[in-house]
């Protein structure tokens, strides 16, 4: 069995969940369902950022008293569990940087990069954003602002602990260059290695308690706490700090990302791997940004949209569609509920639900509801030959399906458009066979003929979408009346070795609610 640990970033507890961050839980969702679906032994890790200025200062606007910060984090972090929990996410660890396991392991880290001398003490001075928890430069800072948010930072001038990045700049750049799918897409390995052109400033790991002391203390001086980002990508870590997991699964298969945390990930994080002596992950994937016209949707900016409305008002499958199908894996999109909408009724209530629903209404009309058993007598020579067509798009597509979600590009969308291509084509299968046409010429077996092949679509196309709309599939799995469920043994062995024709004749079909009911625009 292979093991195959994904994971997101773990959030801020500042504020609740918006787009964005579901955004990712999906896209997660679906490799982590795809991984288990092809027999791996998947750990999907997602989990929350707990410390830092910035939650200090969510925890005293909502009035909780300094020094009760716990308490803050503690009424947050259930709303995350409860939406991923809404969404139909399938996490398998939920790690918060308060766990007393996480704050044991960062510190562990630390003593490890101290022990190897790559930690001194100096003193900075420079600026620091709260809102991206992010030191800068007077050089990068220029006119006060964040280079990545724009907004103001403030002067910092005290005495702190560095970690000597410089060390490894060579290192990392031969890294990159030797293991083609360290960072992915592959154009933003090359925005890194840009970056990486500059010489890498030290990066500055405290933060002193005088100031800021929401934060796992630093274990070689009591005066500090552990820069919020050092202890945040420890979590990937921490999460299986046990013997038999660690072995099990580090290094992580992929850490999920969105493009704005790329440097934290593809720079900071193997270099602390590195000087603590861990093996460093096997890729990093940044995926784009949800934008409301030109801006990021973000709970700062004020354009946050709520998935759990999206959710109650449209259902979690057509959300989790859309979001994967708007936008290829790794580029913006601009988040529009009339494009949501439009996408449903054209894909989900006319093209698959429609489908589905005609389909069972013929084997209930002309077959008593079961599936029908094929001789090689059945259809008319030009059913024939529309069968075979269909034949050949359907056979092939788990295979090109398993080969999209599981190349290291993550092609979801593709894969998404490869199943509907086929579900288009089917739909148009039905129109030119005319069925209802050969059953009044008395041709029942071109109409056995061509009900068969829409079964075979049907099935294969629940299997195709599993991963990212799993509970429409399992319903179109149980009316299309088959054993097992979609993501037990039968239908792992239907995902893996789908071979043409394996619809069982006999089948009793069980038509149920229609899937998709049509949406009328602007409600
Ligand atoms: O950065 N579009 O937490 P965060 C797409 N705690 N994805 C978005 C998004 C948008 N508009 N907005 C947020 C942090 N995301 C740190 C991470 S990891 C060791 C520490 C998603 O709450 C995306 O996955 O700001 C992004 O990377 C993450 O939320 C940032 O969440």
């Amino acid at each position: 069995m292979k093991k195959f640990y994904i994971t997101t970033p773990i959030y801020y507890v500042n504020a609740n969940p918006h787009i964005g961050h579901a955004y990712t839980q999906v896209a997660v969702d679906a490799l982590a369902r795809f991984h288990r679906m092809i027999g791996d032994d998947v750990f999907f890790l997602t989990g929350t950022d707990e410390h830092g200025e910035k939650i200090e200062e969510a925890s005293l606007a909502a009035g909780f008293a300094k020094g009760k910060e716990k308490d803050f984090v503690d009424t947050i972090v259930l709303n995350f569990k409860r939406v991923w929990s809404e969404l139909g996410i399938t996490h398998d660890g939920f790690i918060r940087t308060t766990d007393e396991r996480h704050k044991k392991t960062v510190q562990e880290l630390l003593m490890r990069m101290k022990t190897n001398g790559d930690i001194y003490e100096g003193e900075y001075n420079g600026f620091f954003c709260t809102p991206c928890e992010t030191f800068w430069t007077d050089t990068q800072a220029e006119g006060e602002k964040c280079p990545d948010c724009k907004r103001p930072v403030a002067r910092l001038k005290e005495k702190n602990y560095f970690l000597k990045m410089s060390n490894y700049q060579d290192w990392l750049i031969d890294h990159i260059n030797t293991h083609p799918d360290f960072i992915k897409p592959d154009f933003r390995k090359n925005e890194v290695l840009g970056f990486l052109r500059e010489k890498l400033n030290d990066l500055c790991i405290s933060r002193s308690k005088e100031r800021m002391a929401w934060g796992i203390e630093l274990p070689f001086d009591k005066n500090y706490v552990i820069y919020v980002w050092m202890d945040a990508l420890i979590n990937y870590v921490s999460a299986v700090w046990e013997k038999d997991k660690l072995e099990k699964y580090w290094p992580a298969d992929v850490h999920v990302i969105a493009k704005d945390i790329l440097r934290h990930h593809a720079v900071y994080w193997p270099i602390m791997l590195k000087s603590a002596g861990l093996p460093l992950p096997k890729s990093v994937f940044a995926h784009g940004w949800w934008k409301m016209g030109d801006e990021k949707i973000s709970k700062s900016r004020g354009n946050a949209v709520d998935p759990v409305a999206l959710k109650d008002k449209y259902g979690i499958d057509p959300l989790r569609y859309f979001l994967i199908k708007a936008v290829k894996l790794g580029y913006d999109g601009v988040f529009s509920e009339d494009a949501l909408v439009l996408m449903y009724n054209s894909d989900l209530a006319n093209d698959l639900g429609n489908m589905l629903s005609r389909t069972l209404t013929m084997v209930e009309k002309y077959f008593s509801g079961i599936a029908p058993e094929l001789t090689p007598a059945d259809g008319s020579e030009t059913q024939k030959k529309l069968s075979a067509e269909l034949n050949e798009k359907t056979a092939g597509l788990l295979a090109s399906v398993r080969v999209k979600i599981g190349s290291e590009d993550f092609l979801l969308k593709e894969a998404i458009d490869e199943v509907m291509a086929l579900v288009a084509k089917a739909n148009k299968y039905i129109e030119v066979s005319a069925p209802w046409t050969s059953a009044k010429a008395g041709d029942i077996g071109s109409v056995k003929l061509m009900t068969a092949d829409i079964l075979e679509v049907l099935m294969v196309a629940a299997m195709g979408l599993y991963p990212f709309i799993p509970g429409t599939c399992a319903k179109i799995w149980a009316q299309l009346g088959l054993a097992g469920t979609i993501d037990g043994e039968v239908g792992k062995k239907v995902f893996m070795w789908y071979k043409w024709r394996a619809f069982p004749a006999g089948t009793r079909v069980a038509k149920g609610e229609m899937l998709f009911p049509r949406i009328k625009s602007g409600a």
